[in-house]
């Protein structure tokens, strides 16, 4: 279906320019971008699905010298420049590294018709980017940015890479129209390919998409989306950079996808990411059950990640390997709270462990201190 990609454009027939001058691209059937107004949801989805203000602002005033990020998808460039833009504003003396992935680069003359819609903010960084298609080039540096396109199918040009992000824009069409751009091969790479604490940000809130990023090792969490579109999708490297989980490559099945968001949702209750916990809790196939109990419990947020999960449908009642209750485990660790929250929930007082002991009697063990908490 699709022409051989190049540096040159494939020629009429292959993009259209809509009458309200909204490019789409035919062959895939999908447009560049949203109707109404593209760039205030560029930047919503975008630049405050990566969290850019908040980090570029926080990055001005550290002494890193430079913030990656890396696009699936660069088309016009509009994302490019919203992002250039931005850290030109706020990091001036720090460099942008932007490595913009492209299989079906625009003619100059496309990239002209497009960029007149542009806004007045981003003219330089239009005027930079068909300078830089006039001379056949493939890097750009304008300001602060720097620019490095890579042409060539995402599959091809992604394992050549070495340059770790810090964050991604995800904008290679539709899944449904385009699930080249979204498959656990592009994901493995994208994680190879991730700074610590990277994240990537999306249109799509689609549920393969959540799982291909969830087995790549990145939490996602849904975010309304832009005027009527209902969300977004943000998602966060919760591994370190390199450790993928063993599900990410392709052909992964079900029960190593429910194993890995299980290993993701373990571990965030145990570090006590509650915002964390609370994200994965919301995908498909995520299971409360009583162990989790025991593990926030010894966790360092261990009130909030308990009313989170009674909230979500953990037994109140549930017991551990060795027959204790989720009650008694608050008593022996000292935590009235959790107590109060386990009986508010419908924990049964006088629900005794595995040797008959029962919440009062562990309260005066405690109380005794015949018992270490
Ligand atoms: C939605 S458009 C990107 C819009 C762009 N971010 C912008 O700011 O204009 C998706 C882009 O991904 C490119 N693309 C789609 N599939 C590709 C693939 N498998 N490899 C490389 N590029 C691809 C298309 O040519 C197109 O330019």
């Amino acid at each position: 279906m699709s022409p051989t990609p190049g540096r040159t454009s494939d020629g009429p027939g292959r993009r259209s320019f809509g009458a309200d001058g909204s490019l789409r691209d035919d062959l895939f059937g999908d447009a560049f971008a949203s109707s109404g107004d593209a760039f205030a949801e560029s930047r919503l989805v975008f630049l405050e699905g990566n969290r850019l203000p908040e980090r570029f602002r926080g990055l001005a005033e550290s002494g890193v010298p430079s913030f990656s990020a890396a696009e699936i998808g660069f088309g016009t460039g509009a994302n490019f420049a919203l992002c250039a833009e931005l850290f030109f504003r706020l990091c001036p003396d720090r460099t942008l590294e932007y490595e913009g992935l492209e299989g079906y680069p625009l003619s100059p003359a496309e990239l002209r018709a497009a960029h007149a819609r542009w806004p007045g903010e981003l003219k330089p960084w239009a005027e930079a980017l068909q300078k830089t298609w006039d001379e056949g080039k493939d890097e750009l540096a304008f300001r602060n940015a720097r620019l490095h396109l890579r042409f060539g199918l995402f599959a091809d040009v992604l394992p050549t890479l070495e340059r770790k992000a810090d964050a991604w824009i995800l904008d290679g069409f539709a899944p449904s129209k385009n699930p080249d751009a979204w498959s656990d091969a592009l994901f493995a790479q994208i994680a190879r390919l991730s700074a610590p604490g990277a994240t990537a940000a999306t249109f799509t809130v689609a549920g393969d998409v959540r799982r291909r990023l969830l087995r790549a090792g990145f939490d996602v969490e849904k975010r309304p989306g832009f005027g009527r579109k209902r969300s977004r999708l943000e998602a966060r490297l919760a591994r370190p950079a390199g450790e993928v989980a063993p599900g990410a490559v392709p052909g992964t099945s079900a029960g190593e996808c429910k194993k890995a968001l299980r290993h993701a949702l373990e571990q965030a209750v145990r570090s006590g990411d509650e915002s964390r916990a609370r994200s994965l809790l919301g995908e498909a196939g995520a299971k409360p059950d009583g162990g989790l109990l025991f593990l926030a419990l010894r966790s360092p947020a261990p009130v909030g990640l308990l009313s989170l999960l009674l909230a979500r449908g953990c037994p109140p009642d549930a017991r551990n390997a060795k027959g204790s209750t989720a009650l008694i485990e608050a008593i022996r660790a000292g935590l009235p709270e959790a107590e109060e929250l386990l009986l508010a929930n419908g924990a049964d007082p006088g629900l005794p462990d595995g040797r008959g002991r029962t919440p009062e009697t562990w309260r005066a063990l405690v109380r005794n201190g015949t018992r270490k908490r």
